[in-house]
């Protein structure tokens, strides 16, 4: 199963158009969650002191564990975000605090180190940016999170870029990439 993580805020995001070609091309089963419609809120105090408590007893049927669950069965993860204010929206950031439960996509050993749970081969990274894009505080985080809490050690970006600045055709840049992704994706199984 594809999960697709959908961080897209724009009625016409041209991020999530990428997105949608790339799980195509991926050909599995596909579940969205749509993060600006999943009403999840930034973990405070009393969320946090509920989950403490029932992870710690390996009590997982609240259904505050679900979102967790999924991202850790997925076999794909699919992230779209839009490149915002050198990173990406504070959605993403809610949802990642949201998942990040101990015993379902992550343990830590004695010498704290972090040991991923989670069943993905590879996490996808997709994003479109109206500038330069600057991986530092988005890809680069989510890479690092893939790799040394998730246990996904395969990630990859995808991106468009300068589709705000004049001069640049945003629409022809898209496009561009769509069709990148599926000759990419033909050229793997002609190989295959
Ligand atoms: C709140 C906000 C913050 C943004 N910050 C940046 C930025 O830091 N750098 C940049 O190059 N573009 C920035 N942009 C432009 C977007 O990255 C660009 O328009 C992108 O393609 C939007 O994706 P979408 O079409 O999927 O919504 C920002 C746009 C918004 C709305």
């Amino acid at each position: 199963m594809i999960l697709f993580v959908n961080a897209c805020v724009r009625k016409d995001s041209r991020t999530e158009r990428i997105a949608k070609a790339l799980i195509e091309t991926l050909g599995d089963k596909c579940e969205e969650v749509k993060l600006s419609e999943l009403g999840l809120n930034p973990v405070l105090e009393g969320a946090l002191e509920k989950r403490t408590k029932l992870a710690g007893k390996g009590l997982f049927s609240d259904p505050m564990f679900e979102p967790a669950k999924q991202f850790s069965r997925a076999d794909t993860i699919v992230i779209a975000a839009p490149f915002w204010d050198l990173s990406f929206p504070a959605i993403l950031k809610t949802y990642l605090e949201n998942i990040y439960v101990i015993g379902l996509v992550s343990e830590y050993n004695s010498e704290g180190q972090p040991h991923g749970l989670c069943k993905a081969g590879k996490l996808y990274y997709v994003t479109t940016a109206g500038g330069q894009y600057l991986p530092d505080f988005s890809y680069d985080y989510i890479r690092l999170m893939a790799e040394k809490c998730f246990g996904i050690n395969e990630t990859e970006l995808i991106k468009a870029e300068m589709l705000d600045v004049e001069g640049f055709d945003a629409e022809k840049l898209v496009k561009q990439k769509i069709e990148k992704i599926k000759n990419n994706s033909k050229a793997e199984a002609e190989n295959e």
